[in-house]
């Protein structure tokens, strides 16, 4: 791998955007040499494209202050030209999106994308790195259907399964069978403040368009298996979910409900979430926690203030695991949407991809 890589951020206007600029600002491997955004955006000094949006508690850092917004879609080539990869969060119309990062990578610029659209494409895999590190091995197939050389696809998954899924992939031996799952987002997850969304001051929405579903499949792609060029989804564990929106800034919680083929003891369960390490921490990424997985004695623990920014908002919280009545356990889990659910997790894949090899 190379010793520092130039990268671009499309859509670097938005909230995930602004997340992208504050990690890169000071990543050991990653200079930002490019920003873009929409048509509306283009031409103008960053701070004056991003004006009042801007939303971080620090300031826009200064590597990008002045740096002039270009076109996502007006200056793709130019953009490929200037950078290794981009890394992409943009909110346009799904198919939009879609061609969008084809073009990206059929300009031999890989794509580390945070938007769903490719989330289902066969031959794209959707990673977390310390539990599927292995799907990135589909990508000479997406470069043979795409005809590059360089240029691929990666994407994250959904912000809303990153607290679940993280506490439930390493209890597979026991064979995960059936998940019940209620899930309490933030708002910063509708890339929104209480500043732009007052109604939700004091409030609980009980619907997020999309996400149930999300929520419920998207996590069989990550459980699936390379089979040929394409990536099967599992078939099992079952996921069922509800998904609030509620009045936090930052921090989506899950409430749990598992039932297994083999019912570990709870010992078990806290001994392998103590225990677990993934590809992550074994190559030692720069953004990755050194303890992926925390479990909290204290009954009232985790809590969305106190432990969202756990390891940099990179680490997911887990509590409250006791015996069900109608499942074999129950437990609650939290993850910073912005960060591992959004920004962070997809600066983590492209450490991962450049560790890797897929990257030079
Ligand atoms: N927020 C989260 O926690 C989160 C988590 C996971 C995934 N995501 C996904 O990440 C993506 C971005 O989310 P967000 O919350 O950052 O959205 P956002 O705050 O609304 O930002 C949207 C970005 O897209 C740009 N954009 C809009 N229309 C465009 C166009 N026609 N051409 C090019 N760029 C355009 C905007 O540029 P202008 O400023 O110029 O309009 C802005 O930079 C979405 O796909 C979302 O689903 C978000």
């Amino acid at each position: 791998m190379k010793k520092t890589y130039k990268v671009g951020v499309i859509g670097a206007t938005g909230m995930v955007g602004q997340r992208f600029l504050t990690l890169l600002s000071s990543h050991p491997w990653f200079q930002v040499e490019a920003i873009a955004a929409s048509p509306r955006s283009a031409g103008k000094p960053y701070h004056e494209a991003v004006g009042k949006k801007w939303c971080m508690d620090t300031d826009i850092p200064e590597n990008v202050r002045d740096m002039i917004v270009m076109d996502a879609t007006g200056d793709v080539e130019k953009i490929a030209s200037m950078v290794d990869f981009v890394f992409c969060a943009v909110d346009m119309k799904k198919d939009e999106i879609k061609a969008l990062e084809e073009r990206y990578a059929k300009a031999e610029c890989p794509v580390v994308s945070n938007n769903s659209a490719h989330r289902h494409t066969p031959d794209v895999p959707m990673v977390i790195p310390e539990l599927n590190a292995e799907h990135i091995q589909i990508i000479p197939a997406q470069r043979k259907r795409l005809g590059t050389k360089r240029g691929f696809i990666a994407v994250k998954s959904n912000c809303s399964l990153q607290s679940y899924v993280p506490a439930l992939y390493p209890l597979s031996p026991f064979g995960v069978q059936d998940v019940l799952v209620c899930t309490y987002q933030a708002i910063s997850g509708a890339g929104k403040t209480f500043e732009t969304w007052p109604e939700m001051v004091d409030n609980v929405i009980p619907y997020i368009g999309g996400e149930e579903e999300k929520s419920e499949q998207e996590p069989l792609k990550i459980w699936g298996k390379i089979e040929g060029d394409v990536i099967k989804p599992a078939t099992s564990p079952n996921f069922t979910a509800q998904c609030l929106r509620v009045p936090v800034s930052n921090g989506h919680m899950g409430a749990v409900f598992v039932r297994f083929q083999n019912k570990p003891s709870k010992e078990e369960i806290l001994s392998v979430w103590k225990n677990f390490k993934g590809r992550a921490q074994e190559l030692e990424l720069p953004s990755a926690p050194k303890q992926f997985l925390h479990y909290f004695e204290e009954n009232d623990m985790p809590q969305t203030r106190l432990n969202r920014m756990l390891e940099n908002g990179m680490a997911i919280s887990i509590g409250r695991l006791r015996e069900d009545t109608q499942y074999d356990y129950k437990f609650v889990c939290l993850s910073h949407n912005t960060l591992r659910g959004a920004a962070g997790g997809a600066v983590l894949l492209a450490e991962l991809l450049c560790a890797e090899g897929y990257m030079d």
